[in-house]
């Protein structure tokens, strides 16, 4: 059979750059846009499941929520994200069958492990689907399919141009305001999701993998 790869919101940034990584392990390659699949959009969501019923990796990635004070979210954006961080990748995990010795991917974000604090839409919905990803983990793992979380810090993407924008700043101070004086290269992530599938990697499950050039004062 041959080996299927889905990259949802691969048409830019962090997902773009794990499907410019995968092009070449795989033998089918599906990338997807908002337009071709809003993941707030539930019922998109199972037509595209219908659609694709099984892979060998599923990268689970959608645009980020907005920045926001945590008195300004509304009950609407909360609804939204909803759905589109959390529920819509339930339903796709129940959904698109990993084959065994599959693996799947998800793009979460730093902020699940030290929140901002414009960041509650982002640090709370990811970091319970998160608790859900760890689950099905647990039965996936019986038939080789490994779970890897990647939750990425200031990746330069025209999302963190777009959020420094908002603030009047550029990717370049950005990077000028941080210790290593640089953002996370995405193409640093597709790399690393290629060598998980190329090289067949699965000890590795269950897990969160920050890439964020070591910036986080976490210790686990
Ligand atoms: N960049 C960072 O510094 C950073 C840090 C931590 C976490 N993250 C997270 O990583 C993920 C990817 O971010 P990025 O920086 O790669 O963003 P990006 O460069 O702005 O690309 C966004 C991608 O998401 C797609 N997209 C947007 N809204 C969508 C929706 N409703 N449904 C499905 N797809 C949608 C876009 O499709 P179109 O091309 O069709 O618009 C595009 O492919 C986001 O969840 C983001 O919050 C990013």
């Amino acid at each position: 059979m041959k080996k299927k790869a889905i990259v949802l919101a691969g048409t830019r940034g962090i997902g773009r750059a794990i499907a410019d990584g995968l092009r070449d392990v795989v033998e089918e390659l599906v990338v997807t846009g908002r337009s071709d699949l809003d993941t707030s959009d539930l019922e998109a969501v199972k037509r595209f499941a219908a659609l694709h019923p099984e892979t060998d990796v599923l990268v689970l990635n959608t645009g980020g929520p907005p920045a926001l004070p945590f008195d300004e979210i509304t009950e609407e954006l909360w609804t939204r994200y909803f759905h589109q961080l959390f529920l819509s990748f339930v339903l796709l995990l129940q959904r698109v069958h990993v084959r065994n010795g599959g693996h799947v991917i998800l793009i979460s974000s730093f902020h699940v492990r030290e929140p901002g604090p414009k960041m509650a839409l982002s640090n709370s919905l990811r970091l319970a689907f998160i608790s859900v990803f760890k689950t099905a983990s647990k039965t996936a793992m019986l038939r080789n399919v490994s779970f890897v979380n990647i939750a990425p810090g200031p990746t330069r993407t025209d999302r963190l141009a777009e959020l420094a924008a908002k603030s009047g700043r550029t990717i370049e101070d950005v990077a000028d305001g941080l210790p290593t004086k640089r953002v996370v290269d995405p193409a640093e992530i597709g790399a690393f999701v290629r060598f998980l599938v190329e090289k067949d990697i699965h000890a590795m499950s269950g897990v969160t993998i920050p890439f964020d050039m070591g910036i986080g004062d976490f210790v686990l």
